[in-house]
């Protein structure tokens, strides 16, 4: 059996060596152009020369659990496109957001301030029944997020495409239920996958919906979110801030008004980190049940785009 490792801004030899590791006997090496067909590839951005040339893959394991990327490209028609299934992502991302609510929530970014001014200043308590938190994607990592924010008993809504049912979560889906979901927030997490139908979802209409003084946390994808409507809405009051971890341009432009703006924190798409162990674990596991005939989680519905 042959792998083959396409990735791009990735150091390949801890991967090949983890690869080899968990998958004896098999060969695995970096591509390059005119290498021959392998029976599996393991990739991230691969160039478009790349699935030209492996026409006849039978698996395509994306490091990422977002494929936006890799469906702009012409695929292989037959090659089932796999995408990390947690691996370690959503107990980072439940980290993170976690963070940020109880960040924003409890005005830690005031009580920063103040330290910086030497100033002991108590701030009134807020009510957490007036901070609704509702999470965009109930998927592997949406629905994880969502369990994690009922543990600080924040009111939790979610909204997905199919209808959902998880303990504490009040659940909202499709088209149908999407107003009456973003108008029962003043938090809202977005953890969509990047598809025709969530691109801009996060703009002025439907950031508009939110309650008074809502709040943005973005860690799914830049082009959800059209920037200058989050500018806009920040800047007239209805808005009181937003964390922002990724970026239609990724780096994040030096001249970008995200990064001045006093109401605004900015990271740098790490959220959720992909984590090589976890990773090649999962990837090797699936890589031996393809062989075995068997059915795998994880397998990228191409038509639906995640
Ligand atoms: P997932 O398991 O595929 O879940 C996607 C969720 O979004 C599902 O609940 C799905 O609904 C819902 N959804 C999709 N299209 C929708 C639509 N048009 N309307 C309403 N709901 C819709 O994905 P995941 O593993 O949770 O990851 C989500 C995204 O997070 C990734 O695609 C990636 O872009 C981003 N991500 C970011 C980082 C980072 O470091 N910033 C790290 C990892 C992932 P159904 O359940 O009904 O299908
Ligand atoms: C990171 O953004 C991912 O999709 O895994």
């Amino acid at each position: 059996m042959h792998i083959t490792f396409c990735c791009a801004d990735t150091r390949p030899e801890p991967w090949l060596e983890g690869l080899r590791t968990a998958l004896p006997g098999a060969t695995v090496s970096t591509w390059s152009p005119g290498a021959p067909q392998a029976d599996h590839a393991v990739v991230w951005s691969p160039p478009q020369q790349f699935l030209d040339e492996q026409p006849g893959l039978k698996g395509l394991f994306n490091i990422g659990a977002g494929v936006d990327a890799l469906l702009k490209l012409k695929l292989p028609p037959g090659t089932k496109v796999v995408r990390l299934d947690d691996a370690g992502m959503s107990v980072q991302m439940a980290e993170y957001v976690c963070h940020a609510v109880i960040r924003h929530f409890r005005e830690f970014d005031g009580y920063e301030a103040d330290m910086a001014e030497g100033r002991w200043s108590f701030r009134k308590p807020r009510l957490r029944a007036e901070f609704p938190v509702g999470v965009m994607g109930l998927g592997v990592l949406g629905e994880r997020v969502a369990r994690a924010l009922r543990q600080f008993e924040f009111p939790v809504h979610g909204w997905s495409r199919s209808p959902k049912t998880i303990e504490g979560v009040q659940c909202h889906a499709g088209a149908g239920g999407f107003d009456a979901f973003l108008g029962a927030c003043r938090v809202l997490v977005n953890l969509l996958p990047l598809t025709p139908d969530t691109q801009n979802i996060l703009n002025r209409r439907t950031l508009s919906c939110l309650q008074p003084g809502g709040y943005l946390i973005n860690v799914a994808r830049g082009a959800h979110l059209v920037d200058e409507d989050l500018l806009t809405l920040i800047d007239s009051g209805h808005l009181a801030g937003a964390a922002l971890d990724v970026f239609r341009v990724e780096p994040l432009p030096s001249d970008h008004a995200f990064w001045t703006h006093p109401k605004i924190t900015v990271t740098p798409h790490t959220s959720a980190r992909t984590l090589r162990e976890e990773s090649i674990a999962q990837i090797a596991g699936k890589i031996r049940s393809i062989e075995r005939g068997e059915s795998i989680a994880g397998v990228v519905d191409r038509e639906r785009g995640y």
